[in-house]
């Protein structure tokens, strides 16, 4: 079957932490992280729709790619694309993560075909420690954590984009949340919270967000190499 696949890109961020302004319109080697984001898609998604804040609702976008009004948060700037979205199966992918590569989303897009729903998820690579509860714990100190509980680490993942879903079942994990005041960083979170199962595509560390100064420094220089094997 031949089912319509959308690209849905939350680009309406501010990017508070970055301190660059929206983040989405930042330039990694003269191409912003929008861009990046959105051309990975081309050739795959039927359909590119981007959530844009309200300062950049008129820029303009590549031939035919859509675009909506942000929310205040990332949880409703992904309600207003989900809402736009006409294909049976939605791919939901982070502006903030410039590097994608379209393996990436085809192994998404067969993970979820499976399950009904798909999140990439980078496998740990570091030994990973929860750290001990503090028992003086009071407002306003917080004594330096110490080394608690040691995990698994070949059963713990970083969560990544993109995220595939049918679109009904994302739709309807959205309004649930939204329903029980349930708010989330992510959309497969939406999903797993019901009991339902999300596969775990094998991430890239490539696929860092952009979050920080220091995310910014790594992602100007790291664009260079990628451009040039693009
Ligand atoms: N995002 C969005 N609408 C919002 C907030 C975030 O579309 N109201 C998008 C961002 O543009 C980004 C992704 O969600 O592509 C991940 O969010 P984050 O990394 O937190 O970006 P910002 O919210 O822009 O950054 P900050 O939290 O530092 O302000
Ligand atoms: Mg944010």
């Amino acid at each position: 079957v031949n089912t319509r696949v959308s690209a849905l890109i939350p680009a309406a961020g501010s990017g508070e932490r970055l301190g660059m302004g929206p983040k989405a319109l930042v330039a990694l080697n003269g191409k912003t992280l929008l861009e990046r984001a959105i051309s990975a898609f081309i050739g795959i998604a039927d359909e590119i729709i981007v959530a844009l804040p309200e300062s950049h609702l008129e820029m303009a976008l590549p031939d035919g790619v859509k675009r909506v009004l942000g929310g205040l948060s990332r949880q409703e700037s992904v309600q207003n694309l989900l809402e736009a979205a006409t294909g049976e199966i939605v791919l939901i992918h982070d502006a903030a993560r410039p590097f994608l590569t379209i393996e990436i989303v085809r192994a998404t897009l067969e993970a979820l075909r499976e399950v009904g729903a798909a999140t990439v998820a980078l496998p740990a690579a570091d030994t990973l420690v929860l750290e001990d509860d503090v028992p003086g714990e009071r407002a306003g100190h917080r004594p330096a954590p110490t080394w608690g509980t040691l995990l698994d680490r070949t059963k713990v993942h970083a969560i990544q984009t993109p995220q595939g879903f049918r679109r009904e079942l994302i739709l309807g994990a959205h309004q649930r949340a939204k329903l029980e005041g349930v708010t989330a960083t992510d959309d497969a979170g939406l999903v797993a919270r019901l009991g339902l199962p999300v596969a775990l595509v094998t991430g890239d560390p490539r696929l860092f967000k952009v979050t920080r100064p220091g995310d910014y420094a790594l992602a100007e220089a790291f664009a260079r190499v990628w451009d040039e094997e693009a």
